[in-house]
This record gives C-alpha cells, sequence and structure tokens, in this order.
C-alpha cells in the first residue's frame, strides 16, 4: 500500500474552518462505505453537517451500482450529512453545488482546471479524477436526509487496467504528491459556503452559472442510455432545476433529470 501524508483525525479537527460542517467527525481507518456509516448514524438521528472520512472503503459504492476502486491511504473518500427543507426534486441541485465545490477546491489547493461532466463526474485532461454519489433517506422520525458521498482520486499513482484510460488522480496531472487534508479542508469549505448561500437565497442560478462554466458536457454530442435504450442529442445546457437540456436529432428539445451520459 503507497502511504503519503496521513490524514490524521487531529489535523483535520485542527484545520477545519468549518462552522458547521465536519462538527461532528468520524475519521475511520477503514468501512464498507463512508455513504453508508453516514446514512446509519443520519438513520439515527445524527445532525446536519456531521462528515464521515475514512482512509479505504470495501465497498465503496458509485452511482447506478457500479463500485468505486480505491486504494488506501491515497484517496479523499468523505460523506457528509444534510438537512435541506428542499423539495425531493430540488436535490438534484445539491449534487451540482457539490461539483462546483470540488472543482474550485481543487483550483485553489493545485492549481489544475477540474471540469465536470453532468451531472457528477469531475474531469481534468479528459479522464474521471473523481465522483459525487447523492443519496436520500428517512431516519426513524421519519426526517429526510441526504449524503454527499465525494470520491477523489488524489494521490492514486496506478489504475487497474480497465479504468486506465478513463481515470486519472491529482498527483497524474500534477506531477507532485498533493496534500489531502488541504484539499479536503478546501473541499468543505466551499462546499459549506455555497451551500448556505443556497439555502438562504433558495436560488440555485448563480452556482448554476458557475457550473455552466465548468461544463464538459455542454456542447457536446451525448450518448445517453434510458431503461436501457440508447440514443444520441447535443446537450445544449444546464437547466435551473440541474437537469440538462439536449436537443434531439429531430429538433425536439427534451430536459434529462437523470440518466446515464457518456460524451461523445
Ligand atoms: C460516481 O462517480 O459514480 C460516484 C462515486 C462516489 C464515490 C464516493 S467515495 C465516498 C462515498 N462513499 C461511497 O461508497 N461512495 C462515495
Amino acid at each position: 500500500m503507497e502511504v503519503f501524508e496521513p490524514l490524521t483525525e487531529e489535523s483535520l479537527r485542527a484545520s477545519l474552518k468549518t462552522h458547521s460542517f465536519g462538527h461532528p467527525l468520524y475519521y475511520l481507518l477503514t468501512i464498507d462505505s463512508t455513504n453508508d456509516y453516514a446514512k446509519r448514524a443520519a438513520g439515527r438521528g445524527a445532525s446536519e453537517g456531521t462528515l464521515v472520512v475514512s482512509e479505504e472503503q470495501t465497498k465503496g459504492r458509485g452511482r447506478r451500482g457500479r463500485s468505486w476502486f480505491s486504494p488506501p491511504g491515497t484517496a479523499i473518500l468523505m460523506s457528509l450529512i444534510l438537512r435541506p427543507e428542499l423539495e425531493p426534486f430540488e436535490t438534484a441541485g445539491i449534487t451540482l453545488i457539490t461539483a462546483v465545490a470540488v472543482s474550485e477546491a481543487i483550483f485553489e489547493v493545485t492549481e489544475l482546471e477540474a471540469g465536470i461532466k453532468w451531472p457528477n463526474d469531475i474531469i481534468i485532461a479528459g479522464k474521471k479524477a473523481g465522483g459525487i454519489l447523492t443519496e436520500a433517506g428517512k431516519d426513524t422520525d421519519g426526517r429526510r436526509y441526504l449524503i454527499v458521498g465525494i470520491g477523489l482520486n488524489v494521490n492514486t499513482g496506478k489504475f487497474p487496467e480497465e479504468l486506465r484510460g478513463k481515470a486519472t488522480s491529482l498527483r497524474l496531472c500534477r506531477g507532485r504528491e498533493v496534500s489531502r487534508r488541504e484539499l479536503l479542508i478546501a473541499v468543505i469549505a466551499e462546499l459549506e459556503r455555497f451551500y448556505f448561500n443556497f439555502i438562504k437565497t433558495g436560488r440555485f442560478s448563480r452556482i448554476i452559472n458557475r457550473y455552466r462554466e465548468k461544463s464538459v458536457t455542454i456542447g457536446r454530442r451525448v450518448k445517453l442510455i434510458r431503461a436501457g435504450r440508447e440514443f444520441e442529442a447535443r446537450a445544449i445546457d444546464v437547466t435551473d432545476k440541474g437537469g440538462l437540456l439536449i436537443k434531439r436529432d429531430n429538433g425536439e428539445i427534451e430536459e434529462i433529470l437523470s440518466g446515464e451520459v457518456s460524451i461523445r
């Protein structure tokens, strides 16, 4: 196992600049999935801002039932509990806010420009450096919660054969090691700022503009898979609801709220 600068609980606690996010903080050496741990905690009533960080996941999950690859000690693997008073259809925006926060934090710490592939892939130099898995649930009192799971390939040196053409890490892009602590702290700070700004104003529009600037999907021809059926279209915009606006070859314009998109 390649081990870089360890993420100790003390150093994380001492560096956190946030008022809500990261309080409380659960730091684990290994876990099935930080999203599953956070869901169990939220189910028992854990408060908004609770953050779960792990060095390793034995059942890390990606979107659409995929597994999430990450050698221990190299990545940022974390999940945040949120309890926004939003309608379920509005929660897509939280994933978009998170993607913008992650991209801005990457730039702050590494000066790497990270694009966003709709809805939630963090892309650097055409390859995936991270992803976001937002999941909703209800605790035992029936109160709704959201879990925002973030996986970032920070110091990964090598990917398995099947991922090599598609995945990258910040270290591979930058040519040297990146401080996971500094990056984690920056992501949490950006996310807290954007999230509470959104909660206060109730508007996604400002953040959506930043999302649009970072989008590597808008303007591209995309392949969509819906209910097992594949079709192609041009991605023309991201809406204020966080959906992807596409123009089909017959000229029809449609908003896609969730789906599998692969860029051609
Ligand atoms: C995707 O791109 O498919 C989303 C990947 C999300 C991975 C992160 S790693 C931390 C958190 N725990 C999980 O099991 N998944 C998310």
